[in-house]
């Protein structure tokens, strides 16, 4: 009597081809010989023969079958996407996680074989380890957020040859690091979320050269060291969010240059000093510096600021010197 196991491979691949992907990938962990058979591109080709239509109809949202082989062995993933995914300019994959398996799991690589991408958002479905290399292959992405998941490691550099980049979004994660220099070649971002990570060193000086940034959040890192002046030059900034950091130093005068500004978040840090009084005469900005280390006697300047907060709308919150919503 011949084992199943035993049979030839090409019989092997067959059977498992058969029964369907789902079922397949349950016996993997059964012996190292079914676990060759499924990691092979022979079964994914022709368990993807078997049970996809060519003719699927494609959306960029993926559907529970295109979840099943992203989640499924390399083999599988490569052989899929190069075979029913490769067209796609868009895809969002966002909240649940229906593979085969429950639980965590790699970005995967076989995504970034996708070189038709412009929008990739893998957000809040459990991915875990680092951002794969082979990212820097999607040249022609122009969004890409994978917030909400569990990635570690250093933020790879290979993103700053991303060039078409508009929004950046890496927030909450588990991301640790300096913030890497290449970001500075990424001239058209308008979104760069990193809040919520572990990331560590001083703010560069460069991101005041990223003049389209309308949203920039760093906040609840470990970054220490000055606010840099270049901030000042973001123009186009719209929130600007450092609060849970280390900062120190003071709060450079230039930010009076962000007249678009409506929201700057610096509670929760340890800057000194007092507030620039041209600051607080932007229109409609809402302060935040709670929880600093600011002169507690903010005398003159202040009280202008609660009559100008009145005429303005402008909210400042100071812990423990002065609370008025104003808005
Ligand atoms: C990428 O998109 C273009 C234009 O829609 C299409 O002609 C091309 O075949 C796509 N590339 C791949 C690899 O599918
Ligand atoms: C300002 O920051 C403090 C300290 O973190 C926080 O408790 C408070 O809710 C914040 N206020 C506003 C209006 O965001």
């Amino acid at each position: 009597m011949t084992l199943f196991i035993d049979l030839p491979f090409e019989l092997l691949v067959a059977v498992l081809a058969y029964i369907g992907p789902r079922e397949a990938l349950r016996l993997s962990s059964v012996c190292s010989r079914l676990k060759t058979v499924l990691y092979s591109i022979e079964w994914a080709a022709e368990t993807l023969a078997c049970h996809v239509s060519p003719h699927i109809k494609r959306t960029f949202l993926l559907a529970n079958h295109d979840l099943l082989f992203l989640n499924g062995p390399p083999q599988l993933q490569t052989t899929y996407a190069r075979m029913y995914l490769m067209p796609l300019g868009i895809i969002v994959w966002s909240g649940s996680d229906i593979g085969y398996k429950a639980g965590s799991a790699a970005l995967p690589a076989a995504l970034c074989s996708l070189t038709n991408l412009t929008i990739l958002t893998l957000s809040a479905c459990k991915r875990v380890g680092s951002i794969p290399s082979e990212l820097k292959n999607l040249k022609l992405l122009r969004a890409l957020d994978f917030s909400n998941n569990q990635l570690s490691g250093l933020i790879p550099s290979d993103i700053g040859s991303l060039v078409n980049l508009e929004y950046l979004i890496l927030s909450n994660n588990e991301f640790e690091g300096p913030i890497p220099s290449s970001l500075a070649n990424l001239k058209g971002l308008t979104k760069l979320l990193l809040n919520g990570n572990k990331l560590e060193g001083h703010l560069p000086e460069f991101l005041g050269q990223l003049k389209s940034l309308q949203q920039l959040a760093l906040c609840g890192n470990r970054l220490e060291g000055n606010i840099p002046s270049s901030f000042g030059q973001l123009s186009q900034l719209v929130l600007l969010d450092l609060s849970h950091n280390s900062l120190s130093g003071r709060i450079p005068r230039e930010l009076k240059n962000l007249e678009k500004l409506t929201s700057l978040c610096l509670n929760d840090n340890h800057l000194i000093g007092d507030i620039p009084v041209e600051i607080t005469r932007l229109h409609n900005l809402k302060i935040n510096v709670s929880n600093n280390l600011l002169r507690q006697d903010l005398t003159s300047g202040i009280q202008l600021h609660e009559a100008l907060g009145l005429v303005l709308g402008i909210v400042l919150v100071l812990d423990g010197v002065f609370n008025f919503l104003g808005r």
